[in-house]
Formats: C-alpha cells, sequence, structure tokens
C-alpha cells in the first residue's frame, strides 16, 4: 500500500514559471530566460545587476567620502617620485570603514604612476621577512621590463633572495624554501640575520633601482597592528634610514585605531616616520553617494525617505551601506525603492551582518573572553573603563588582563587610550547585547 503514500506525480509537471516579481529569483532551468525578462524591464530592480558588494575587502561600486585621502596620497607619491622629503601614510580605523579597500587604490594610482607595489597582509605569529620579500619581488618584477640594465636587476635580486633565506624557521632545517628567484644568492648585503639591518640594505637597494627609471616603489602593509613588535620596530628603523637618504620606496600600511600606539611603542619617532589618516565612517552625503551613484547606473533610485531609513540603519559605516544596499536591491519590487523596501528589507540584512560580519568575529572568542565582551557591551558604547567592566564582572581588574590581552591579539577588543578599551567592530556592543548570553 506504500504506493498511495508516494508523492502524487505532479512534481514532473512543467509548471509556468513565476512571474510575480516577488519569486523571479526561482530558477527553472528551461523557462531560465523568462523569469529574468519581467526583472529586466525598466522598471524593476533587477537582482543580476545589484551594484553592491558587502565583503572585506571587497572594491565598492563607488568610492565614495574618500577624496582627501585620494588627493594626499597623490601629493606623496609625487614627492617622493621626485626625491623631496615625505612622510608616508598610516590608515587607521574600525573594521569596515573601508581601510583595505583604500590601500588597494592607493596601489592602483602608485601603479597607474608606473611604480613597482606589492602588498603583504600582516599575521600575528609570522615574521614578515618572507613575505615582505615575495611583495618586492613582485614590484621589481613589474618594473624590471622597463629597466635598461638587467644586470642591476639580477643584483638586486640575488640581495633580495639572500635576505628572503635568512628566515630563522628556514635556518633550522625544517623547510627547504627557497624563493622562486633564479639567480643566485649574493652573499653580505641583508643577510645578516637582523631583521633591521637587512630591511633597511635591501630597502636601499630597491629604491636605487627604482632611481635608475625615474620611479618609486610602494609597499603595501594591511593588518599593520599584527606586526610583531621586533618587526615593527625594523621597519620603522628601515623606514627611517630612507628617509633621511631620500630613496624613493615608500611604506603604506593600515590598521585598527590602535596602531599609531603600537608603532610609537616600538620607536618613538614613528610619529614623523608616518602621517595617520584616520578613516572614518562616510558622513550622509557620502553614505548617500555611495548608494546613488551605482544605482543610476542601472537606472535605478531611492526615495529620500529610503535614503534616510538607509542611513539611520547603516550609521555611515560603509560595510552597512553596502550590506543593507544590497538586501535592499534585491526585495524591492520596483524603482524607487523607498522606505518600506527598506523597512522590509532590514532583518535580512541583519541576519547577513549577524553571520558574516558579527558571528564570525564572536566566534574566535573563548567563553571567557565572551564574558569579558559582553560586560563591556553592557557598560556601555563608546570606550569603556576596564576598572568598570572588571567591577561589573566582580573580578580584581588584574584577573581580566589574559582574556581582555588576547581579545586585543585576536583584533576584537582594541585600547582605546590608558584604562580605556572599545570593540574594533562598529556596532557590536549592539550586536552582543542581542544575543543570549
Ligand atoms: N568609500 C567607500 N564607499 C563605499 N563603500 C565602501 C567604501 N570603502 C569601503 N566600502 C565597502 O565597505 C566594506 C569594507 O571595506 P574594507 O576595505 O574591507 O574595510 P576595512 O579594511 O576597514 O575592514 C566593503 O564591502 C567595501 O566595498
Ligand atoms: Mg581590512
Amino acid at each position: 500500500m506504500s504506493w498511495l503514500a508516494a508523492p502524487a506525480p505532479q512534481a514532473l509537471v512543467l509548471v509556468p514559471a513565476p512571474r510575480d516579481p516577488a519569486t523571479r529569483r526561482s530558477a527553472f532551468y528551461g523557462n531560465l530566460g523568462r523569469p529574468l525578462d519581467p526583472a529586466i524591464k525598466s522598471e524593476s530592480v533587477d537582482p543580476v545587476r545589484n551594484p553592491y558588494a558587502p565583503g572585506a575587502g571587497q572594491r565598492p561600486p563607488e568610492l565614495a567620502g574618500r577624496d582627501r585621502e585620494l588627493q594626499q596620497f597623490e601629493i606623496v607619491l609625487e614627492r617622493v617620485a621626485r626625491g623631496r622629503p615625505e612622510r608616508s601614510m598610516v590608515l587607521t580605523g574600525l573594521r569596515g570603514v573601508g581601510k583595505t579597500v583604500l590601500l588597494n587604490t592607493f596601489k592602483s594610482m602608485a601603479m597607474q604612476r608606473l611604480w613597482g607595489t606589492g602588498k603583504i597582509e600582516a599575521r600575528p605569529e609570522q615574521s614578515i621577512r618572507r613575505p615582505v620579500a615575495a611583495a618586492l619581488h613582485m614590484a621589481i618584477r613589474e618594473l624590471a621590463p622597463r629597466h635598461r640594465a638587467p644586470e642591476r636587476i639580477e643584483e638586486f635580486l640575488g640581495v633580495l633572495k639572500a635576505f628572503a633565506m635568512r628566515d630563522p624557521s628556514a635556518a633550522k632545517g625544517t623547510s627547504h624554501w627557497s624563493p622562486a628567484i633564479d639567480v643566485p644568492a649574493r652573499r653580505g648585503r641583508a643577510d645578516s640575520g637582523d631583521l633591521e639591518i637587512d630591511l633597511t640594505e635591501l630597502f636601499v637597494d630597491a629604491a636605487s633601482v627604482a632611481t635608475d627609471l625615474g620611479i618609486g616603489i610602494a609597499l603595501f602593509i594591511d593588518e599593520m597592528q599584527d606586526v610583531q613588535p621586533p618587526d615593527i620596530s625594523a621597519l620603522c628603523a628601515a623606514c627611517h634610514e630612507l628617509s633621511q637618504s631620500g630613496g624613493p620606496l615608500i611604506v603604506v600600511g593600515a590598521g585598527l585605531p590602535h596602531l599609531p600606539s603600537v608603532l610609537s611603542a616600538s620607536k618613538s619617532y614613528s610619529e614623523r616616520l608616518f602621517r595617520y589618516a584616520r578613516i572614518d565612517r562616510l558622513d550622509r552625503e557620502a553614505a548617500d553617494l555611495a548608494l546613488i551613484a551605482p544605482a543610476e547606473r542601472e537606472q535605478v533610485e531611492f526615495t529620500p525617505e529610503a535614503l534616510d531609513a538607509l542611513y539611520e540603519a547603516a550609521d555611515g559605516y560603509p560595510y552597512f551601506v553596502q550590506a543593507y544596499g544590497k538586501v535592499a536591491w534585491d526585495l524591492a519590487p520596483r524603482t524607487p525603492i523607498t522606505a518600506d523596501d527598506i523597512r522590509v528589507a532590514a532583518p535580512e540584512a541583519e541576519e547577513e551582518l549577524a553571520v558574516g560580519f558579527f558571528g564570525s568575529r564572536y566566534e574566535r572568542a573563548t567563553p571567557a573572553e565572551r564574558d569579558y565582551m559582553h560586560a563591556m557591551a553592557s557598560v556601555g558604547d563608546e570606550p569603556v573603563p576596564t576598572a568598570d567592566v572588571a567591577e561589573l564582572l566582580g573580578r580584581k581588574p588584574s584577573s581580566l588582563s589574559p582574556a581582555r590581552d588576547s581579545l586585543i591579539k585576536k583584533g576584537l577588543i582594541y585600547s582605546a587610550e590608558r584604562g580605556l578599551i572599545a570593540f574594533t567592530v562598529p556596532h557590536f556592543g549592539r550586536y552582543l547585547r542581542a544575543q543570549p548570553v
């Protein structure tokens, strides 16, 4: 009798593709073209053309509100290329404000000027020796074809190889790693094993190759707060040396808000080496532009009330602007996108942020660290006194140092100033308060 309970064979009947725009995302192989057709009519907001790009380092469809930083970097490039004394730039800010995107834009600007460029992302447990070697290798490969004297390039590559191979972890014999550089390693330069000496010599040599071409070299370091203290110190010293000799090589960094204090704890003169640019939320005008400009290119508009609602929800944080914009676009039945569409979209956008932006970070914390963060969140949203967190938890401040330090190492919180602690992720307190403890 079991055949009676089997599903009716209706499942095999091809039903016409739904015309309702609310279900237009259902794609039925044979009918794939049809459900999309109505969506592409000028009145509708086609999900296929959704321009918004929430995601770490995702290039936004419109880089809004960063004109000042772009201009400053133009000047840096021009001055360095002319051998003028110039401080390099370091971008700081909370997660999701657009540091990586801006750093990548700076890299493109340098490449447009035919500079050699390389980029690394620092990791807490890793020496920068190999990543820097790989990045400078890239930079030199970019400019090598234009260099008239191939022996100069070979000479530099020999030094670069020797530098890379002095990696202490490789010296132990645990690894037979050697960089993919076809020339023999040269002895006696950038291979002392002391990173400060080696980086300085390497940078000076790289800069001199660039000088031959009348250009510069830019090394970009993302998540710079994660560079280990001895390496930060070596890096600052090498930059200091270069700034004195006027060599056209710059190190451009990006990191969390406490990066300036990490740098000055390492070398007191770091403030004179770098120009700090604090990257912050977008103001209302820039946030609107980030939404409107890409939409306009697809003949889609927002009502003024929709923009009000979006600004209130995203609070000007670029990541949130992209996240809300993306969901609102997908769910809106037609242009213009209205405040009602935003209301409908908000729960889905928040859900996606809870998983992708907040949750992925929350999961890195141990139970004790989570307790610490929940206590922070209940004290308030501004930087909170560590003493208040301890009091709330009924603990001695010193007994909480391990949790706090490890949260700082994991990049979830930072010490805003002495005795104050804050989340590196905007709206993280609000997210935590909505979570069951
Ligand atoms: N100026 C901007 N205008 C619009 N969107 C931006 C801007 N800067 C960044 N974004 C968006 O914000 C998100 C986070 O950018 P990202 O560079 O990864 O931030 P961070 O490195 O500071 O954590 C990305 O989705 C990106 O597209
Ligand atoms: Mg980043």
